[in-house]
């Protein structure tokens, strides 16, 4: 994996951020509120680049994640947008199967992060030129093709990655240059943070996404947030 002078990193994404805004209005920033995001989020408000950041609130986040959105509120006067799941297919879902029964197969982990997640990134997407993402080659066997613009077919939009480049250490040399706001749990050994019950702390040494869905496969451990149809959407823009 290539690896990019820090200074050079910033530039570049900074760059491709003011593309965006400029190209490919209205385009949004999907934010899981952990540190790669709060970064992009960083950039995005302080130069009052016109890219809207939503979350999507599961239902199932931690308390710690919860309260970035306060945070991020008192740091940059900005309200995050919130895209909740379906009351209704929450309630079928846990009625049929039971609260937490995505520990119990691949299938009824990706149904619960298809009505958790999914459907409602479909919402937060509709009537969008492109959205963005703070998803790093580095973080996972799945990631290592990512591309900073790709076609994305199933939504019909653009995707861009802006912070493929980037390693762990870089993210976090650009949230302590930069005073930004992160969430207390990466102190705990979370370096990555998804909902509640399918996160849990890693030990030193392990790889970074040990701590997500842990009880599956390294090849299934992906929401279905960049995958469609069971594939990879790995399709570069020209
Ligand atoms: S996941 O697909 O395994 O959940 P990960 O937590 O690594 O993803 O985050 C990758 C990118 O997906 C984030 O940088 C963000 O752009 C998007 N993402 C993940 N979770 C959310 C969420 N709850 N709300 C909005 N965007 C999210
Ligand atoms: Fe459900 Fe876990 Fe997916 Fe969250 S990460 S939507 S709790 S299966």
């Amino acid at each position: 994996m290539k690896t990019v002078e820090y200074s050079a990193l910033i530039d570049a994404t900074k760059a491709t951020l003011g593309r965006i805004a400029a190209e490919f209005s209205p385009a949004v920033f999907a934010s899981s509120l952990a540190a790669e995001d709060m970064v992009l989020t960083d950039m995005i408000l302080r130069s009052g680049l016109p890219i809207g950041i939503f979350t999507l609130e599961t239902g199932r986040l931690h308390n710690e994640t919860l309260e970035m959105i306060g945070r991020i509120k008192r740091t940059y006067a900005y309200d995050v947008a919130l895209y909740r799941p379906q009351p209704e297919a929450v309630e079928a879902y846990v009625n049929a199967n039971g609260l937490n029964a995505f520990y119990d197969s691949v299938e009824l982990r990706k149904e619960c992060c298809r009505i958790r997640k999914v459907e409602p990134l479909g919402r937060a997407l509709a009537g969008k030129k492109a959205w963005i993402t703070g998803q790093r080659r580095a973080q996972s066997t799945t990631r290592t093709e990512l591309h900073v613009q790709e076609d994305d077919a199933a939504h019909g939009m653009v995707k861009f990655n802006p912070l493929i480049d980037w390693s762990e250490d870089d993210v976090w040399r650009y949230i302590r240059d930069n005073d930004v706001p992160y969430n207390p749990l990466h102190d705990k050994g979370y370096p990555s943070i998804g909902c509640e019950p399918c996160t849990r702390a890693i030990q030193p040494g392990e790889d970074i996404r040990a701590g997500r869905w842990w009880w599956e496969n390294p090849e299934s451990k992906e929401c279905g947030l960049h995958v469609v149809d069971g594939k990879l959407v790995r399709i570069k823009s020209a």
